[in-house]
């Protein structure tokens, strides 16, 4: 199957089909029409797309996952250090199996080359004719999803980070997938990385504020220093991967993260939605 100009645009396949920006991402294209293939460990049927079994750890899963289609969404292996030991040998075989298009989900605080999903940006111009890397800042789903603050908020009221004051422009993930399904389904592939962010930078003490405004219960904003919160991290998961998360804090706190792109609305036409207006539509009870 070929990417066309103009109408039909393929099949594309979604790895991460069941998290937070690929099951978005999926809801997205299927909802303006687009074939997709919803690649999950379990085969998850999601509506509109066709479910298929696919383990970044298992290559026999590629194959099957492959057949059809022309374009993928790559979401990487979650917390492996090294993701391009099992993405490149995967990205190998999607081009050989006529795929042409390729967006990668990567991070903002992640560079072309550096750590993590770094080496599988780096090596994806060389691999497809049509490609993007997502790099958005944190997510506004963190507070409102099934992430460690959107559990502490829930049961403690509370907010823990080394990231002091510093600002980040959060990003809702419902813009990542508007995103995401233009760089896959544009006539014209971006053939660049694109840094998404929010409409403003807002520091944390900032978001504890708009969620106790939003929910009525009111939820505090505790300052760590780096070493607390990486030995609080490290009882809960590895020490290097705490030492990294913790490291990231501190890169806030020193201002990494303290910017607004106008990714979102150029690629989509309109304005990214602010974190009061996330937190409204995912924090207060329905009905
Ligand atoms: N959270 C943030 O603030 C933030 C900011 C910037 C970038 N990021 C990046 O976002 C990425 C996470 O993306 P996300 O939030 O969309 O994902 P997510 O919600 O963590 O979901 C992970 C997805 O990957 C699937 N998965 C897990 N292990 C797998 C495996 N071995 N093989 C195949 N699929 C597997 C899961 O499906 P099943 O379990 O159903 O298989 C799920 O669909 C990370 O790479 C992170 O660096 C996050």
């Amino acid at each position: 199957m070929t990417v066309t100009a103009t109408g039909d645009v393929g099949t594309t396949l979604v790895i991460g089909a069941t998290g937070t920006t690929g099951s978005r991402t999926t809801a997205q294209l299927t909802a303006a029409g687009h074939r997709v293939k919803a690649a999950s460990r379990r085969a998850t049927q999601l509506p509109g797309a066709e479910p298929v079994r696919f383990d970044w750890y298992d290559p026999a899963t590629f194959g099957a996952a492959l057949d059809g289609a022309d374009r993928v969404y790559l979401v990487p292996p979650v917390g492996d250090p090294d993701p391009a030991a099992v993405m490149l040998p995967f990205l190998h075989r999607a081009r050989a199996a006529g795929v042409r298009r390729a967006v990668l989900l990567s991070s903002s605080a992640v560079p072309e080359g550096g750590p993590a999903a770094g080496a599988v940006h780096r090596a994806l111009p060389g691999l497809f004719e049509q490609w993007a890397v997502l790099r958005p800042s944190w997510f506004m789903q963190n507070f409102t999803g099934t992430h460690a603050h959107a559990d502490s908020i829930r049961e403690h009221g509370v907010i823990l980070t080394a990231a002091g004051t510093g600002r980040v422009g959060f990003v809702d993930a419902d813009d990542i997938a508007a995103v995401a399904v233009h760089a896959l389904t544009d006539d014209r592939a971006p053939d660049t990385d694109l840094v998404l962010t929010g409409p403003e930078a807002l520091s944390h003490d900032d978001i504890a504020t708009i969620v106790t405004q939003v929910t009525g219960r009111p939820v505090t904003h505790h300052h760590l220093t780096h070493d607390e919160l990486r030995d609080r991290l490290a009882a809960l998961m590895p020490r290097e991967f705490a030492t990294m998360l913790a490291a990231m804090d501190r890169a806030i706190a020193d201002g990494a993260e303290d910017r607004t792109t106008d990714t979102v609305q150029r690629l989509t036409g309109r304005p990214p939605h602010s974190f009061r207006t996330v937190a409204e539509r995912e924090l207060t009870p329905r009905g």
